[in-house]
């Protein structure tokens, strides 16, 4: 079946035949107001989730936006639109559609770029769905999931050292603007061993997707990739949609039986269009702004996220979370800590000293580490890690020249090693390194073998 709009007369008689009791008509609603982003109706009864097609056919240009359903209160029904609402009058009618919608998959999305609906916006045509599925994908008993036990190479040899990520976890890229997460995105999706990469770019600017898919992915990251992008000025229902429509790409695929690899950027956005559908409808802020749906939204979108039953596929899932590396405070990056397995925080300070990847090794964490990795490895992780924090704390002394040697035996030992710990952590952006590599060079380095 190819994704085409069907007129939209044909349309409207498929969904009727769909709704109604046999002889009897669809009740349709009339549109009685707008109020910021929020439509309000009356006349129909559609459930809380449902779909309808709000629809202005009285002029030469008849205008359809799809919208949901959101909340009701005195027999009017509150809706959110998915799409643009020019055109759309007071009166028009508003007709409930019969499930919360399909979303189109198959293997002929790979190197393709959708929309959070599954439309192509890459003008390479309609694409050809082999299943149609609902929304929501199954659940998974979490008694039942496989554990996490495996590691996963990334290609980047300070997290396939350091910060070693098992298959089926989810983690958080933390970082201001600017400090290079869509590059590491970018690094991953063409070195990270899974069988497919689903990239979700959901409300940053539009420009950047473009870049986001000719420079970094390039055509070697876009083939085995499919991406779902929503950018900034879609309306935030989109890109809600968008984030639910790509972590349920890779959930089709983690039941196929494959390892996929789910790349979010960005969770703030995603939470932040939350926001400003819970705000229109009247919900009250709480945190910061913030009101209390945003938070019980995110475990909902990463919890999809992680391995399958016995036997299945997985995914592992990096989201990228917007904080200024001082900003504790930030809820949405407080709460992204708490329910993923692990972060992954950017430096400023190394970015700006041309030390990229900027990987920030004593914040960050990966909670899975000591699962996947033998007890070598881990020991010579923790020393790396300790010698690094131990250069860290004197630098300012060392830098002036104030450092005595012969002070502190570890500190001496930082000193030496400092140049092949740096070689170790910087990479360039086209070199890839496997586990085994990354683990030799790890204990390389610490051992002081590392050239
Ligand atoms: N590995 C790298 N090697 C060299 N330069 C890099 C690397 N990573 C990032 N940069 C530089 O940093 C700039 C910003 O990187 P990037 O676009 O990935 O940041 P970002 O965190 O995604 O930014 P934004 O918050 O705007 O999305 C790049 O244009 C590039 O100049
Ligand atoms: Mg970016």
């Amino acid at each position: 079946m190819r994704l085409e709009r069907t007129s939209f007369a044909k349309r409207l008689s498929v969904y009727r035949d769909s709704i109604s009791l046999p002889g009897q008509p669809v009740v349709e609603g009339r549109l009685l107001r707008m109020v910021g982003l929020t439509l309000e109706a009356e006349g129909l009864r559609a459930a809380l989730g449902s779909r309808c097609l709000v629809i202005n056919d009285d002029s030469y240009h008849p205008v359809q936006v799809e919208a949901e359903v959101m909340g009701f209160s005195n027999g009017k029904i509150f809706l959110m639109p998915v799409g643009s609402l020019a055109g759309i009058a007071p009166g028009a009618r508003v007709v409930p559609l019969p499930d919360t919608g399909r979303l189109p998959m198959g293997r002929s999305m790979l190197g393709r770029v959708l929309d959070g609906t599954g439309r192509a916006l890459d003008g390479k045509g309609g694409m050809k769905a082999e299943d149609w599925v609902p929304m929501d994908g199954p659940t998974i008993n979490p008694l039942k999931r496989n554990p996490i036990s495996e590691p996963l190479n990334v290609g980047i040899r300070s997290i396939n050292g350091l910060l070693t990520v098992g298959r089926g976890q989810r983690l958080g890229l933390f970082a201001g603007t600017g400090v290079g997460k869509s590059v590491l995105l970018g690094m991953m999706t063409r070195f990270t061993d899974a069988d497919i990469i689903v990239v979700g770019l959901i409300g940053e600017r539009g420009r950047e997707v473009k870049e986001f898919i000719d420079e970094i992915l390039g055509e070697e990251g876009l083939t085995r990739s499919v991406v779902v992008a929503s950018p900034a000025d879609d309306a935030p229902l989109m890109r809600l949609r968008a984030a639910m429509y790509c972590t349920r790409i890779a959930e089709y695929f983690r039941d196929k039986g494959l390892n996929v690899l789910l790349l979010m950027d960005s969770l703030t956005r995603f939470a932040q269009a939350q926001r400003e559908i819970a705000l229109a409808i009247g919900e009250p802020p709480a945190t910061k702004g913030y009101p209390p749906s945003v938070f019980a939204r995110l475990p909902k979108l990463v919890e999809r996220a992680g391995n399958a039953e016995q036997g299945g596929g997985s995914i592992t899932a990096f989201y990228t979370v917007l904080s200024e590396g001082d900003d504790q405070q930030d809820p949405i990056a407080d709460a992204a800590r708490g329910v993923l397995d692990g972060h992954i925080v950017l430096s400023r300070r190394l970015a700006e000293e041309g030390h990229y990847p900027a990987i920030d090794i004593e914040a960050s964490i990966s909670r899975v580490m000591p699962q996947v990795v033998s007890a070598d490895h881990l020991k010579h992780s923790q020393r790396f890690k300790q010698l690094w924090s131990r250069y860290q704390q004197s630098r300012d002394l060392i830098s002036v020249g104030a450092y005595v040697p012969g002070g502190d035996a570890d500190t001496d030992l930082a000193i030496a090693r400092m140049p092949s710990m740096v070689r170790y952590l910087r990479q360039g952006l086209h070199e890839s390194e496997s586990l085994e590599q990354s683990s030799a060079l790890l204990a390389a380095t610490v051992t002081g073998g590392a050239a």
